[in-house]
């Protein structure tokens, strides 16, 4: 696992953005993984404005997002695809056809489940896949003592999630309890994975998945198990990492190497 501790939330974003970018670069018609939340909405930012600059286009990319509420009306202000499509689809050049979101708004949700793991496979799996982390760990929507080996499958939210994500919503209430997401599994399966988190908030979730046992308690840190993570955190994030200093050294030989 690579860990890279940026200054604040911008300079995380625009690595990340480094990263998509470099990707699309190497791989026009690459598969992206994509989330939502509060977290890579600067990276989207960023990402749109080169791609308005005529550094970057998505014309020839696939996207699969992680997860969506299950029960939200399409067009709800707070699904997934709306997030999508107002912060990255409709301000860059994706092609509308090639961009997948699990379908929460239908009646079989296990076969809603099991069409989106086929639709990943179909088109070759995942390239890279972004992620967010939730403040108890948790990845997509994958909440602790979720199967490390899971697939895409409805999930319940916990109280924690529903709280921390009732700021989008008028209140807690209106969080919906169900949703459908990828699985650890299927997060496992991209070819590279990033995860970027920022603020004090999640200094105890990066801790505990970067540093600590790997446990279905704690859905993030499955991503030890994997040989391409690269994790980008801002200092507020990194706050609790007891080996930060080493991480910083390893940058700077990675920069050292990189340059030459
Ligand atoms: C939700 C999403 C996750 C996201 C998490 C953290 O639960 N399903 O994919 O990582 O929120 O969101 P934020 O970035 O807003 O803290």
């Amino acid at each position: 696992m690579r860990v890279v501790i940026l200054e604040d939330a911008a300079a995380v974003s625009n690595r990340a953005a480094d990263i998509f970018c470099h990707t699309l670069r190497k791989r026009p018609d690459c598969v992206l993984g994509l989330a939502t939340g509060g977290t890579p909405l600067k990276t989207y930012q960023e990402l749109a404005r080169r791609y308005q600059n005529g550094e970057v286009s998505f014309s020839d990319a696939t996207s699969f997002n992680l997860d969506e509420y299950v029960g939200l009306p399409a067009g709800h202000p707070q699904s997934y695809r709306q997030f999508m499509h107002e912060h990255l689809f409709s301000c860059t050049d994706f092609d509308a056809s090639r961009c997948h979101l699990p379908d929460g708004s239908g009646n079989d949700l296990k076969g809603a489940s099991e069409q989106y793991e086929s639709a990943i496979l179909a088109a070759g799996g995942i390239d890279l896949q972004l992620l967010g982390i939730g403040s108890d760990g948790h990845i997509a929507f994958n909440e602790p003592g979720s199967s490390l080996a899971s697939r895409t499958r409805v999930k319940a939210l916990t109280q924690q999630t529903r709280q921390d994500n009732a700021r989008f919503f008028q209140s807690i209430d209106e969080v919906p309890r169900l949703s459908i997401t990828v699985g650890i599994g299927t997060i496992l399966d991209a070819k590279h994975i990033l995860l970027l988190a920022t603020g004090e908030k999640k200094a105890s979730a990066v801790r505990a998945f970067v540093e600590g046992p790997v446990t279905s308690m704690l859905p993030a840190s499955a991503l030890q198990m994997h040989r391409h993570v690269t994790v980008l955190v801002d200092e507020a994030a990194a706050a609790w990492l007891s080996r930060a200093d080493y991480y910083r050294q390893v940058e700077e030989v990675q920069s050292e190497l990189e340059g030459s």
